[in-house]
C-alpha cells in the first residue's frame, strides 16, 4: 500500500521528534518526544508511564502527533490511539539510550516538582557516580505505539502548492483525499 512505502521512506530518514498532544485536561498539552520507529502497528515513542503524559494517557489514550522532517520538507499529522508497547520492545529501546539518559530516568520522577537546579545537578552527579555499568530498565519506563485513525502527509513546496494527502481509515481499508494547500 502506498502509505506503507511513505512510512518506510520516513523511517530511513534522520530521526525526528514528534510533538505529542493529548487533551485530557481542560487545555491541550503538547511536548516533543523522540520518534523511535514507525512500525506496522504504529508510531512508537518512549517515556515514563508515571509522567504527566503517561498519567493522561492512562485515562484517555486519544492522542495527536505532529512531525516535521526539515531536510526533506515532510510534515505528518496523526490522530490515533496510544497503547503501551511490550516489555521486550521497551527493553530493546532502553538499551539504545545513553548512560546519562538511563541514570536520569532512574534518579528522577519525570514531571514531579524539584526545588532548585543546583541540587538537581548534585543529585544527578551522585547518581552517575554510584551507577553500575549496566542499569536495568525500571518498570515505570516504556513506550507507546500510536495506532493511527487519520494521517495527513504534507510535502512542502516552495511555491506553496504543497501536496496534502489526508488518509482516513482502519486496518487495511484506507481512503485518501487530496487537500488544498
Ligand atoms: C528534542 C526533545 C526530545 C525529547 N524526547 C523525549 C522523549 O523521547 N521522551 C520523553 O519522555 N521526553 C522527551 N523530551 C522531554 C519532553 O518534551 C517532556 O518535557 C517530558 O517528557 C515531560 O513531559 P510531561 O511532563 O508533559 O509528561 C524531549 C524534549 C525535547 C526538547
Amino acid at each position: 500500500m502506498e502509505i506503507d512505502n511513505k512510512f518506510s521512506y520516513l523511517n530511513m530518514q534522520k530521526l525526528s521528534v514528534l510533538e505529542l498532544q493529548e487533551t485530557l485536561a481542560e487545555f491541550p498539552h503538547s511536548r516533543f518526544v523522540d520518534l523511535k520507529e514507525i512500525s506496522p502497528s504504529g508510531f512508537i515513542f518512549c517515556t515514563s508511564y508515571n509522567s504527566e503524559k503517561g498519567n493522561h494517557l492512562s485515562h484517555s489514550p486519544k492522542i495527536s502527533l505532529l512531525a516535521w522532517w526539515d531536510h526533506i520538507g515532510y510534515q505528518i499529522r496523526v490522530v490515533g490511539t496510544a497503547k503501551r508497547i511490550s516489555e521486550d520492545l521497551a527493553d530493546k529501546f532502553w538499551l539504545t539510550r545513553s548512560k546519562e539518559a538511563q541514570v536520569a530516568t532512574t534518579c528522577f520522577k519525570q514531571s514531579e516538582v524539584w526545588d532548585s537546579e543546583g541540587s538537581m545537578e548534585n543529585h544527578f552527579s551522585s547518581a552517575i557516580a554510584a551507577s553500575e555499568a549496566s542499569i536495568s530498565r525500571p518498570s515505570s519506563w516504556g513506550g507507546y505505539s500510536v495506532t493511527p485513525h487519520s494521517i495527513e502527509i504534507l510535502k512542502f513546496k516552495v511555491n506553496r502548492v504543497h501536496t496534502r494527502e489526508y488518509y482516513w481509515g482502519e486496518g487495511a481499508s484506507w481512503k485518501m483525499w487530496m487537500l488544498q494547500p
